[in-house]
């Protein structure tokens, strides 16, 4: 059984919550929300419109006494910025791992983060974009600009209103696989990518929940590439995947690393590869059956 905290009760988190109390093999025992929230003291069930489920959400400013106490051994944290990396602190010092949706940090806010992982030896998944799908939609986009690398490509992410980081974090993420697969001819370090070279448009409308669509045109004919999440059960479900990761692992990752899709391109390769040289092997066959 593994001893979970939840760390930010709103769109996402509540999502994650009704997912991770389904589990079996997961047990909540901590939810937290922010330091002025009214949803402190109050049961978690209350609060996702479910029967009571035993635990009290708390606040951040009791985080420390609460891993004390209830002693997580994970920990998903789906706040904002300051909050995750305030959290992360206080978590690391406990050891307890973490999984992180929150999107939006700067660059030193990252820094920080790995650090964190770093100087207390404490595994953490950073995750912008926790879907399997929309991490798929990287790979794809990757692979594709590597071939198309003279097109033009724009990015543009449609998210609800409230949204409050303007591009999204996975966007940013995609115009740096762009840029990765455009510069693969080329000696380029990773480090010197700038996400800004790619043109993102951002959407702020009504209540979609996600759509990221990468257009790669050329003269001719383009090809789009487009990820769209119905349902924050998806995150939730990414989630759930980096916490079985994560929990026994010191070290930072992305959920590049937690899905192994590196894998799962090294096998299409030698089946391609098998598959080839199968057909081969069956035309010398049919070339040696003719009459001479
Ligand atoms: N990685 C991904 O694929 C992915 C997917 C979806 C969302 N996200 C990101 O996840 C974050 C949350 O998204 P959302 O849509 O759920 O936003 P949201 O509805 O605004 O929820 C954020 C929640 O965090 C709580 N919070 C603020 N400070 C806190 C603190 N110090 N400690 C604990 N909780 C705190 C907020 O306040 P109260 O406690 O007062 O309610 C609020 O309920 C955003 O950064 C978003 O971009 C990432």
């Amino acid at each position: 059984m593994l001893n979970l905290c939840l760390i930010g009760l709103g769109r996402t988190g509540i999502e994650i919550a009704k997912v991770l109390l389904q589990q079996s093999d997961i047990q909540l025992v901590m939810a937290v929300c922010s330091s002025k929230s009214d949803k402190a003291g109050k049961d978690l069930g209350e609060i996702l419109n479910t029967r009571d489920t035993g635990i009290i959400v708390s606040r951040c400013t009791d985080l420390e006494q609460n891993l004390l106490k209830y002693k997580p051994e994970v920990a998903i944290d789906f706040s904002q910025p300051e909050a995750t990396i305030q959290n992360a602190e206080a978590l690391a010092k406990m050891r307890v791992k973490m999984v992180i949706g929150t999107t939006g940090f700067n660059e030193l806010q990252q820094k920080k983060l790995m650090n964190i992982s770093k100087n207390n030896k404490v595994g953490i998944v950073h995750a912008p974009n926790i879907t399997l799908g929309v991490n798929v939609m990287m790979v794809l986009t990757n692979l594709a600009a590597s071939i198309l690398d003279n097109y033009d490509c724009e990015i543009i992410e449609s998210h609800f209103k409230q949204k409050k980081d303007a591009p999204s974090g996975t966007a940013k993420k995609i115009a740096t696989e762009v840029l990765k697969g455009m510069s693969i001819n080329n000696d380029i370090n990773v480090h010197d990518l700038d996400y800004e070279d790619i043109p993102i448009h951002a959407v702020r409308a009504g209540g979609i929940i996600g759509r990221h669509r990468t257009i790669l045109a050329g003269k001719y004919d383009k090809v789009e590439i487009i990820h769209e999440s119905f349902s924050r059960t998806a995150f939730a479900l990414g989630a759930l995947k980096a916490v079985r990761f994560i929990h026994d692992k010191v070290g930072f990752f992305e959920m590049n690393d937690v899905l192994d899709l590196r894998h799962v391109m090294t096998t299409y390769l030698e089946r391609e590869a098998h598959f080839r040289k199968q057909r081969y092997y069956h035309m010398e066959i049919q070339e040696n059956q003719l009459p001479s």
